[in-house]
């Protein structure tokens, strides 16, 4: 199989290693908009090629994944589609855009190839996808963040919250996910993943609480429906790359590849 990763920073950089051990992968393209970070994963993996765009390659590969932003999604995601190639999303939050959401899921419909999005730094969107089959009430997700994780956030600088020296925790959003998405595009993709598991962006409560007692990326989600209930607690680590980035994200990046080049899905 061959792959191209848009995005060779944490996440990017954590799949091209996993890739270089797989036995089924045969060639990993990687695209930056920093040549030199593609440039070092070559040196490092030989299975790793450069290539300065999608369009020269996507013929040639099977599956495209995006680890980069959400403006890469909406470059990207058409491009691999269009091709009738599968692609794995980890920025999420551009399918907060419902008429990119949905042009995107025919053109996988009519090009016969898939979107696939992993749980990411999330646990439980296995039960809320079961769940979803039936009557959900209620699906809330409280993300606990160290303020570090928070860093550069433009929504906090116009609302002047100013989590620097901060002594205890604070709520710093209380919403839809629709705006938690929109407001916070590079911190809580995971609502995005909730949100198209379960009830919707309208519908799905995210709250973010700003922690300076913490050291991990804590994701809380509770759903609540006619099944019963789920609560499930993620004590994530974060990559030292990058801050606002959990481990489990881009591992959960790597187990979806397994789950695709694999016979058995356990748990799907
Ligand atoms: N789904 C989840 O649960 C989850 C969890 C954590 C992070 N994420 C998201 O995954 C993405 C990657 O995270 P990361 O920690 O690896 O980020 P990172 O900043 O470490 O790496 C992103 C890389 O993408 C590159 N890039 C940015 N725009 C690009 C473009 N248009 N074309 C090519 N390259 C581009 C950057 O130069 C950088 O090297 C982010 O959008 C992040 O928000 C999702």
């Amino acid at each position: 199989m061959k792959v191209c990763i848009i995005g060779g920073g944490f996440i990017g950089s954590t799949i091209a290693k996993a890739l270089e051990e797989m036995e089924e992968i045969e060639t990993v393209f990687v695209l930056d908009k920093y040549e030199d970070r593609v440039k070092k994963l070559a040196e490092e993996y030989k299975k790793v090629s450069p290539t300065p765009d999608l369009a020269s390659v996507v013929e040639k590969v099977d599956l495209v994944i995006e680890s980069a932003t959400q403006a890469a999604v909406k470059e990207y995601a058409p491009v691999a589609l269009e091709s009738g190639k599968d692609l794995m999303v980890l920025s999420v939050g551009a399918f907060v855009d419902q008429n990119f959401w949905t042009r995107c899921k025919e053109l996988a419909k009519e090009n016969d190839c898939r979107i696939y999005i992993p749980s990411g730094a999330i646990c439980g969107t296995d039960g809320l996808h079961a769940a979803s089959v039936g009557r959900i009430d209620e699906v809330i997700l409280i993300s606990y963040k160290p303020p570090s994780a928070l860093k550069d956030v433009e929504y906090l600088k116009k609302k002047k919250i100013d989590l620097d020296g901060i002594e205890r925790a604070k709520v710093v959003f209380d919403g839809h996910a629709e705006d938690a998405v929109r407001y916070f595009p590079r911190n809580i993709n995971v609502a995005a993943t909730i949100s198209l598991t379960g009830k919707g962006f309208e519908k799905t409560r995210i709250r973010i609480v700003a922690d300076p007692n913490i050291k991990r990326n804590i994701h809380r989600l509770i759903v609540k429906g006619e099944f019963g209930e789920i609560e499930c607690n993620a004590r994530n680590l974060p990559s030292r790359k990058n801050p606002r980035t959990s481990v489990l994200a881009a591992l959960s990046a790597i187990a979806t590849v397994k789950k695709i080049v694999g016979n058995v899905w356990v748990g799907a």
